[in-house]
């Protein structure tokens, strides 16, 4: 069972001494707060906010996954090299459409050296 990294789990303490390396790793959820059932929308999943992640041979982010509570909608993946082998915000735009009900987003992110890490939630109210 791997361990996965939550944002919601990172005590205060160690968000400061790790700062560089917790942000790197962590997906963020950027979109509307509110959305038009039956409407396509755009669901931006990037990688930190400050600090830009390794495009390596050996590390990079090889997955990036959009999940909707227990349903996964939709991944993404890349190879090493995919960035020019320079550091980056690793980031995907997924387009999807919104169900009769709201959504609860979150996302997952493999680092290929530092394992699995997920998103805070984001809270889509659907009307
Ligand atoms: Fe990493």
């Amino acid at each position: 069972m791997p361990r996965v990294f939550k944002a919601i789990d990172i005590e205060k303490e160690e968000k400061e001494i790790k700062r560089d390396y917790l942000d790197r790793h962590m997906p963020h959820i950027i979109c509307d707060d509110e959305v038009r059932k039956g409407e396509k929308f755009k669901v931006k999943v990037r990688m930190g906010e400050e600090y830009v992640h390794p495009d390596d041979p050996d590390h990079f982010i090889s997955v990036i996954q959009l999940w909707n509570r227990e349903t996964l909608l939709a991944e993404t993946r890349y190879t090493a090299g995919a960035y020019g082998n320079k550091p980056s915000h690793f980031e995907v735009d997924f387009y999807i459409v919104a169900p009769a009900v709201n959504m609860n987003l979150s996302a997952m992110a493999v680092c290929t050296k530092h394992g699995l890490w997920q998103s805070e939630e984001k809270q889509v109210r659907v009307v």
